[in-house]
């Protein structure tokens, strides 16, 4: 059974607390936030403070996904604002081996992600140290984007080589998501699913959780 992870992103920002009340009720695993810069990313969306105020209701882990220039500036800001899984970006991180490092040693896993046209074999030395690859299947930026079908061979490839290196790196695809996809990409190996615009523009939102999650359309 995959991890289900909604996006925040497509929540109702006027109401944050019934839509977190709705994942703490759902089946959902985490919950997923996005956090951008208008720098890395066209777009810009929320940071600590909407983070730190959604921990106090939130009852399922923080999954954040930082897409941001110079991330290991605000590392430990994250950390006390409650996230527990901590996503950088390959393409901004010159030190990813040390960003990785300091995620951990604040007590957060730490995670990955990955642009589309970023190729996985880029990670292969430091599989070991990922806790989550976040595998970008859009262009980051914005939600309800549609999924970009070049970025499934990816899966494949990432699972062979975090079984070759005996790695527990879990693989979240992030961009696109559907209940029509999903079973395809849980077959090539991924252990997440993110989910924004799929889960908040439907009618019954914790249902399409359950639909996700038990692979059913
Ligand atoms: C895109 C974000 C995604 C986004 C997914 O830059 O990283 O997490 O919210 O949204 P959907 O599921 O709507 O594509
Ligand atoms: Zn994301």
């Amino acid at each position: 059974m995959p991890i289900i992870a909604p996006s925040m992103l497509s929540a109702n920002f006027l109401n944050l607390e019934k839509d977190i009340e709705m994942v703490n009720n759902s089946e959902a695993d985490w919950f997923h936030l996005d956090v951008m810069d208008g720098r890395f990313v066209p777009n810009i969306t929320f940071g600590m403070p909407i983070i730190a105020a959604m921990k106090k209701k939130a009852k399922k882990p923080f999954d954040v996904h930082l897409m941001i220039l110079e991330p290991e500036r605000y590392f430990e800001d994250f950390a006390k604002a409650g996230a527990d899984i901590l996503s950088v970006h390959y393409e901004v991180s010159p030190h990813l081996h040390r960003n990785l490092q300091v995620i951990k040693s604040l007590g957060m896993k730490a995670g990955v992600a990955i642009n589309p046209a970023t190729p996985v074999q880029f990670l292969e030395d430091v599989i070991g140290d990922i806790d989550l690859v976040c595998m970008m299947s859009v262009n980051p930026g914005f939600g309800g984007q549609k999924f970009i079908k070049q970025t499934i061979h990816k899966i494949r490839t990432l699972k062979q080589m975090i079984t070759d290196s005996g790695a527990s790196t879990l693989i979240e695809i992030d961009g696109g998501v559907t209940t029509d996809n999903a079973p395809g990409l849980i077959m090539e190996g991924a252990d997440v699913l993110v989910a924004g615009n799929t889960v908040f523009s439907s009618t019954d939102q914790a249902d399409t959780i359950k639909r996700l999650k038990y692979l059913q359309k």
